[in-house]
């Protein structure tokens, strides 16, 4: 009886899960973009060359994934492009062992990790707006 009961949970978990998956995949995806920044900044700071340079590249690689793109419209992907490109900035300067173009590299994809997140919070908010009946939590009210 208990292994039936046991197998039956795993079942409906998997199910639950098989719809939950998408956007565990972008959540995996986003913490992995904070972690490699967070692998510059530590290279920035202890002068490690290969560190910025190796995680940079991981940055740009995942501006290719699928699951970069969340929202699919031209503002978004040239917001993306544009990170791409200060991130390579990042990468280019390490290879030249140029510690401040780096840093400072760093901090220009840090303000458009701000700003895109920024972008993407308003352009939810106004989808909202303009669908409201998409409002989490509205229903019962
Ligand atoms: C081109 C747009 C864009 C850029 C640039 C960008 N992000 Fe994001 N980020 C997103 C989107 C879209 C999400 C998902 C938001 C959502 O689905 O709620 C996200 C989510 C995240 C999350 C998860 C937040 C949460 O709710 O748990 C983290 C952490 C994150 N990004 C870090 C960064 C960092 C660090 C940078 C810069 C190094 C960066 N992002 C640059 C678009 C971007």
């Amino acid at each position: 009886m208990r292994p039936i009961l046991l197998l039956s949970c795993l079942f409906a978990s998997a199910l639950v899960s098989g719809s939950a998956r998408a956007q565990d995949n972008v959540a995996i995806f986003m913490k992995a973009k904070l972690s490699h920044s967070q692998q510059v900044l530590k290279g920035l700071a202890t002068e490690d060359f290969d560190l910025i340079a190796k995680s940079a590249q991981a940055m740009s690689l995942l501006c290719e994934d699928e699951n970069w793109m969340v929202l699919q419209t031209p503002e978004y992907r040239e917001r993306s492009t544009e990170f791409r490109r200060s991130v390579d900035t990042i990468t280019e300067a390490a290879k030249k062992k140029n510690l401040e173009a780096a840093a400072l590299g760093y901090v220009d994809a840090t303000l458009k990790c701000v700003n895109c997140h920024k972008y993407v919070r308003k352009t939810r908010m106004a989808r909202l707006e303009e669908f409201p009946q998409l409002k989490l939590g509205s229903a019962g009210n």
